[in-house]
């Protein structure tokens, strides 16, 4: 069983790769983050928790990418409803920073720890899977 046709496939890959040219404007609209290739404007969802696939839905993560939510780079440290969107006056308000114990009490039951925020994600009940989630957000920076 010889796979003669390896080396082939790899020449035609790398052959693909050699392009320097950077036409892909950044001026698609506002929809989902695209979840395979590695873009030099932000981090992928390649490296994404399945769990985070939930926040994926309505969350992009590049940089001033908004979606149903807000655009979740460099939301660990901030303070909340600070990022350019529409947020609702409850969390304009909620005076929260979204450190990791606050992003874990907030994700159990949002509309319970932000009573009037227009998340309407029922939560995330299983702490391990919290973290993970947390855990990719740290790296969205
Ligand atoms: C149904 C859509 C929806 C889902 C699912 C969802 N979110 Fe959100 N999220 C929103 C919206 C809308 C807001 C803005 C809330 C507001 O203004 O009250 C938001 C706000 C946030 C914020 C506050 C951001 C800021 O800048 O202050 C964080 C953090 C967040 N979401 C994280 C998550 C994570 C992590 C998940 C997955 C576990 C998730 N969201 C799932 C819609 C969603």
């Amino acid at each position: 069983m010889r796979q003669t046709l390896a080396p082939a496939l790899l020449l035609l890959l790398s052959a693909c790769g050699g392009g320097s040219d950077k036409a892909e404007a950044p001026a698609e609209p506002a929809t989902q983050a695209d979840a395979t290739a590695p873009s030099p404007e932000g981090p992928s969802l390649a490296s994404a928790p399945a769990e985070f696939s939930q926040c994926a839905t309505c969350h992009a993560i590049k940089p001033g990418v908004n979606a149903v939510g807000p655009s979740l780079f460099g939301v660990v440290g901030r303070k909340a409803g600070t990022s350019a969107y529409a947020y609702s006056e409850a969390m304009k308000n909620s005076g929260l920073t979204w450190d990791e114990a606050t992003l874990d009490s907030y994700l159990t039951a949002p509309m319970k720890h932000v009573p009037g925020t227009k998340m309407t994600y029922a939560g995330m009940p299983d702490a391990a899977k919290r973290k993970a989630v947390i855990d990719f957000l740290k790296t969205l920076k």
